[in-house]
Parts: C-alpha cells; sequence; structure tokens
C-alpha cells in the first residue's frame, strides 16, 4: 500500500492538459428540478485565492479506516446481525485522465436503505428504518486505484419536486484529492433501472452518454455465489470520459 511519506512526496504530474467538456454539464439553474431555482446563482461568480489550508494535505492512508468502514453490509449492524437488503459489491478503479489508477485517494460514500430511506433527522419518507443499516461507507483506493465496497442496493424514493418524482436507487459517493478545497461528488446508478431516466436531476444532464458513465455495470464475473451479486464502477477524473460531478469543476 501506498504510505503516507510516498503520496506527500508524489511530485504533480506534467503532461497534456484535458481541459473538462463543460458541455456535458447540466445549467446551474433547471427549473425541472425545483430546488435549482433557488441554489442557482443570482449574481456573477468571483474567484477567491485558496487558502493554505485548502491547497494542502489531506494525506489519507489506510490506518485512519476501521475494519468495517467499507461494508455498509456490516458497519453499523449489531453483532451477528446485518442490514436488509440485497446483497450488492461495487468496485472499480479511480483513474485519471490516461486511464492510470488513482492511489491513496479517499472515497466516501451515503446512502438510503433498501427502503429507500435515509437515516437523517430530517428524513420524512414513510419507509422504516433499518436498525442493522446506518448508509454510510469510505474506502481508500489502493496502489492501482482499486476500491471496494458492500452494501445493500439502496431504494428508490420519492422526493417533493413535481407531483410524483422519484429518484432512482442511487449511491452518493465523494473522492478527496490532494487538499481540502479538492473534492469531487456524484452520484452511481444501477444498470437496467427504468428510473434512472424518468429522474428530474439525471435529465439535467444534457448529454446521454455522461448520464451512462454514471451507471454501474452489473457484473457476475465479480458476483459472490450465494452471497453478493456485484456492480462494476470506475470513475474518471478528467478528459473525455470523466465522471460527470455535481460540484464545481475544477479551475473554477
Ligand atoms: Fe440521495
Amino acid at each position: 500500500m501506498t504510505d503516507a511519506k510516498t503520496l506527500s512526496n508524489r511530485r504533480p504530474e506534467t503532461g497534456a492538459f484535458f481541459q473538462r467538456d463543460r458541455a456535458m454539464h447540466p445549467p446551474a439553474y433547471t427549473p425541472s428540478y425545483k430546488t435549482s431555482v433557488l441554489r442557482s446563482p443570482q449574481k456573477a461568480l468571483l474567484s477567491l485565492d485558496n487558502t493554505l489550508s485548502e491547497i494542502t494535505g489531506p494525506v489519507f492512508g489506510h490506518n485512519i479506516l476501521g475494519e468495517l468502514d467499507n461494508d455498509m453490509i456490516h458497519n453499523f449492524a449489531k453483532p451477528g446481525e446485518s442490514a436488509i437488503g440485497e446483497r450488492i459489491i461495487v468496485y472499480g478503479r479511480l483513474l485519471d485522465e490516461r486511464g492510470k489508477g488513482v492511489p491513496g485517494a479517499l472515497i466516501e460514500f451515503w446512502q438510503a436503505n433498501a427502503g429507500g430511506r435515509y437515516r437523517h433527522k430530517k428524513e420524512g419518507y414513510i419507509a422504516a428504518l433499518d436498525p442493522n443499516f446506518g448508509g454510510c461507507g469510505r474506502v481508500v483506493t489502493d496502489e492501482d486505484g482499486n476500491y471496494w465496497i458492500r452494501t445493500i442496493k439502496p431504494g428508490a424514493y420519492p422526493w417533493p419536486n413535481g407531483p410524483n418524482d422519484w429518484r432512482p436507487a442511487h449511491i452518493h459517493f465523494s473522492i478527496f484529492g490532494h487538499g481540502f478545497a479538492q473534492r469531487l461528488i456524484s452520484q452511481l446508478y444501477f444498470e437496467g433501472d427504468p428510473m434512472i431516466w424518468k429522474c428530474p436531476i439525471v435529465r439535467t444532464i444534457p448529454d446521454r452518454a455522461a448520464v451512462e458513465r454514471l451507471v454501474a455495470a452489473l457484473d457476475m464475473e465479480a458476483t459472490i455465489p450465494m452471497d453478493s451479486r456485484a456492480y462494476k464502477f470506475d470513475i474518471v477524473l478528467r478528459g473525455r470520459r470523466s465522471s460527470m460531478f455535481e460540484n464545481r469543476m475544477e479551475g473554477n
């Protein structure tokens, strides 16, 4: 495993500059996604210089993680019990624009339970809480950029947008880079889910191929027989095949 010393000494890579393809990003103001009306900027954006605390650290290592941090089936469960739901593995690689694995990156995940309910005090959905499911996990990529988590497949849930809008099953995730100002956030969806294409948030993304890059593929080869099915999901940080991230693009 890449240790903290190696990471902190790693020189920034030089090479061709890959500009972000902004055409695939949704406009900030998309009234069909009701929340965007209030959240979108009303005034011209100001650019502020980063402070030292934003451009230095963090350096993550496996030593910050608990043994069950990447196992959402068990990390909140009582001893001997486990979360209710379809048991799945989500795995893949964190890649740069040239397809090279990115080591030592902290990826955090959060999701609703199998019934589509979050463990959050402001959650209002009637689906039941699962006493053995917290809904948060995290993992640090290995030296080749691989990550691996186990969880239960989240349920779809309704949300107050239009009269009958539902979020497709999804897992939120964030990736920390080499400074606290470098954090990318997005959501992964599941292959074959018809709700993806009905979702007002997904539909703010103008490029269908960009949506498809957020869909994890069922991978029966990585399944654990009699235990869990597997979904493969590579995350691409930059370049032509970049994953679509919700928050502001690098350099903005
Ligand atoms: Fe969500």
